[in-house]
């Protein structure tokens, strides 16, 4: 794991505060934006999109995750996801299990500056993921 005092948490709130600005967000006016480090030290955003059939909104993760593959991939390090106010927001759960792909337990989680950075493991203990696929698949 990367130590959370080498992640640049101030520059990753203020992409993911510039992403609330391309929200979409009509539906419920909840504007959340989200802005990832990569292992290739490269930087991801996404906005939330939402729907008029409301169950088919986009998150904002789900949203960084596919602009992760549309720039050639890697692995995601460090997350901030703010909500229009600017303040942190908590991943929900289909948002944890997508990311747990793409990162693993280990990826870093900001919380906001008066309290130390979570992790995706602390939020999504015991996850299934890729590696459950080969064990236990029936022959
Ligand atoms: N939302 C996200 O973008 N990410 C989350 O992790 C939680 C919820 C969005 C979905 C919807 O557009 C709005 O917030 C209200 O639920």
């Amino acid at each position: 794991m990367r130590d959370p005092d080498d992640v640049p948490w101030h520059e990753l709130r203020a992409m993911a505060r510039e992403a609330t600005r391309r929200a979409y967000a009509p539906y419920s006016r909840v504007l959340v934006g989200a802005a990832a480090l990569t292992t290739t030290g490269t930087f991801v955003v996404g906005s939330n999109v939402e729907n008029a059939s409301y169950g088919l909104t986009l998150c904002a993760e789900c949203s960084l995750v596919s602009d992760l593959v549309r720039q050639g991939g890697g692995r995601l390090v460090a997350l901030a996801v703010v909500a229009g106010d600017g303040e942190p927001l908590a991943p929900c759960g289909r948002c944890r299990q997508v990311l747990y792909e793409h990162a693993g337990a280990s990826l870093l989680i900001d919380t906001g500056d008066q309290s130390p950075a979570t992790t995706l493991g602390a939020l999504l203990p015991h996850a299934f993921g890729p590696d459950d696929l080969p064990t236990r698949s029936t022959p």
